[in-house]
């Protein structure tokens, strides 16, 4: 079995280093050697030998990442539902880089590489390293050849080149086109490859299954076909992490009938299919379209209600009541109000792929797509708009945002969670330093903001969103706070960026007594009633909300020293900005 040194170095001007990998709490592991890869085989070779004997199936995860990790985990948990006894023994895979290599020695010590919010992720990796015995990590690639399912959990990218125009870009697949190389080479013919990746529709046939087929002949196996299934996931982080991945309903799909039926009976022992059916459906691209059409179907809905956004912020109009009066029917009960911007790893990227693949792996020149790019580009750009009423609150106040020391609440992308992939309240940060101002930004649930700490290499080297704007040097230096009084103090704007529970609770008083003199506040996720927006405006601030045209009205009220229902129904009379 050939093995993979990879041992790089860094070279200084005196001397050569081994490169290391820092987990994000600061500790260094060096990567490994030669000799480090020799003794990872034998060790990989025994372990999987003794777990044969126990009858368990030998599974690679490849990619610990966000949610390789975890669907690791899962999958290391399943039990026999009879005997109780476990059914799988899981090899966590990551390729032993600089950025990523300090999971490996994580998860083997039991802990948990990813951030969640949910209380099970910790416990459940640590149970089955170090309980169970039923999941161990990996650097070297020679654990596919143990393998008899392997899952690929890598990432598959999509480059937009612009700010607001999917279509100059494109889906970075050479993450998967590279692993599938490795397992083509290392897997047993008769091992199922099972590719979670959200990928461009067809890549699975198009793609993934010519270098499968290829690495066979090459190997003398031109009689087998691979076995190979796609399954994408719909895990969503949170609180329900763990819960999102196993007890959820899947769609799976195969090559051919073996591979269908393969896949049926691997996610059958994993996942709770008796409350969750699965979906299986003829052929991966069904499968593959499937993840792309429910992510942009969401994507889709969330921009279409930004023009309503705007016009009810212009018309006097209170979206946020509106949509709740539409909820109240069933069928439409799915409507949602859109944030500052959609975020997510999924949703500003997957309407991309459809149409990446389209064109480049389909090979059609035609324009179908109109509704899924627009609906993308509008909602990567819709925080801009948020940083625009922050302008306007302030011109209110005869300030500017140049001379203003700003507080962004909330950093994630949605509530309650500490991911910032992609969140809107990035761009709000970038684009009012862009315009001058000193930002503060606190989350009570994000340590550390990458995306502007590391943001010459955060997502990855050149592809930060930090590129579509001017002034950001400074921003690498941006710090989170998870103190509010110190995020408000002297502040003369506050952004109510993300609905987190703990700013629901939040009191006007309170808030203009941290912050030490009235402020402009910028509700951007209808966080605010009407009872707090009026005392906002009583002690002397200025509001504005996305989609909240009926602020307008009560500050006129509060002005005119009217309550609530002496102007019930009445016209506003013209709008200042
Ligand atoms: N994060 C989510 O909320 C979410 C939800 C649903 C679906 N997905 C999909 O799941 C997939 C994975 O996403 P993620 O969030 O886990 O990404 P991630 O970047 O956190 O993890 C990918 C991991 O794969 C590793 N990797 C890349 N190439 C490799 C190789 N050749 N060998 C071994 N390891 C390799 C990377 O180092 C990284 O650790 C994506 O397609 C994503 O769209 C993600």
């Amino acid at each position: 079995m050939p093995l993979q040194p990879e041992h790089r170095s860094v070279h200084t001007e005196t001397q050569s280093v081994p490169a290391v990998s820092v987990c994000p709490a600061g500790e260094c592991f060096p990567l490994p050697t030669s000799a480090d890869y020799e003794r990872e085989w034998k060790r990989l070779q025994k372990i999987v030998r003794e777990q044969r004997l126990l009858g368990r199936e030998i599974v690679v995860v490849m990619g610990v990442g966000f949610v390789g990790a975890v669907m690791a985990a899962v999958v290391a948990d399943c039990v026999d539902k009879t005997t109780g006894l476990p059914l799988k023994f899981v090899i966590g895979m990551q390729r032993p880089s600089t950025r990523s290599f300090w999971k490996i020695p994580y998860i083997n010590r039991g802990s948990c590489p990813v951030e969640a919010e949910d209380p099970e992720v910790a416990p459940l990796i640590r149970r089955c390293v170090l309980e169970k015995g039923t999941l161990t990590a990996t650097f070297t690639y020679d654990a596919l050849s143990l393998a008899d399912v392997v899952v690929v959990d890598v990432q598959c990218d999509y480059h937009k080149e612009t700010l607001g125009n999917v279509r100059q870009g494109s889906a970075d697949i050479a993450a998967l086109e590279e692993s599938l190389k490795i397992i083509g080479d290392k897997i047993r013919p008769d091992c199922l490859v099972l590719i979670e990746t959200t990928v461009p529709p067809g890549a699975t046939e198009y793609v993934a299954y010519p270098i499968l087929r290829k690495a066979f002949e090459r190997r003398g196996l031109s009689g087998c076909a691979p076995l190979l299934a796609h399954s994408f996931e719909r895990v969503m982080p949170g609180r329900n992490y763990v819960s999102s991945i196993r007890d959820f309903w899947r769609v799976c799909s195969g090559i051919n009938e073996e591979s269908r039926r393969r896949v049926q009976s691997f996610l059958s022992d994993v996942i709770n299919i008796d409350q969750y059916p699965l979906t299986v459906l003829d052929r991966p691209i069904e499968s593959e379209t499937c993840k792309i059409v429910e992510n942009a179907y969401r994507a889709t809905l969330l921009a279409f209600l930004h023009e309503w956004s705007l016009f009810s912020e212009r018309n006097g109009v209170d979206l946020v009541k509106i949509i709740e009066a539409v909820r109240v029917r069933p069928t439409h009960s799915n409507i949602l109000f859109p944030g500052p911007g959609i975020g997510g790893y999924c949703l500003p990227k997957d309407g991309g792929l459809g149409v990446w693949a389209y064109q480049t792996l389909m090979g059609f020149e035609d324009d179908i797509f109109k509704i899924t790019p627009l609906a993308i580009d509008i909602n990567d750009t819709r925080s801009l708009h948020a940083a625009g009423l922050v302008r306007d609150a302030l011109r209110n106040m005869g300030r500017i945002v140049a001379a203003s020391r700003i507080a962004v609440l909330g950093a994630s992308y949605r509530e309650d969670v500490g991911d910032t992939r992609y969140s809107g309240s990035e761009l709000i940060v970038r684009k009012l330093t862009e315009m001058g101002a000193d930002v503060a930004v606190h989350d009570p649930y994000v340590r550390h903001w990458w995306e502007f700490e590391k943001q010459d290499v955060y997502p990855s080297p050149g592809s930060s969103r930090s590129r579509f704007f001017r002034n950001q040097e400074k921003l690498a230096d941006l710090r989170i706070t998870r103190d509010l009084p110190e995020a408000l103090e002297g502040c003369d704007a506050v952004v109510l960026a993300v609905r987190h529970r703990a700013y629901l609770q939040f009191d006007p008083d309170e808030i203009v007594k941290m912050a030490g003199s009235p402020v402009a506040v910028v509700d951007c996720f209808g966080m605010l009633d009407d009872a707090k927006i009026r005392r906002f405006f009583e002690l002397g601030c200025e509001v504005k909300g996305m989609g909240r045209g009926h602020i307008q009205r009560i500050k006129e009220e509060v002005r005119a020293g009217k309550s609530p229902t002496d102007s019930r129904g009445a016209v506003s009379p013209a709008l200042d900005t």
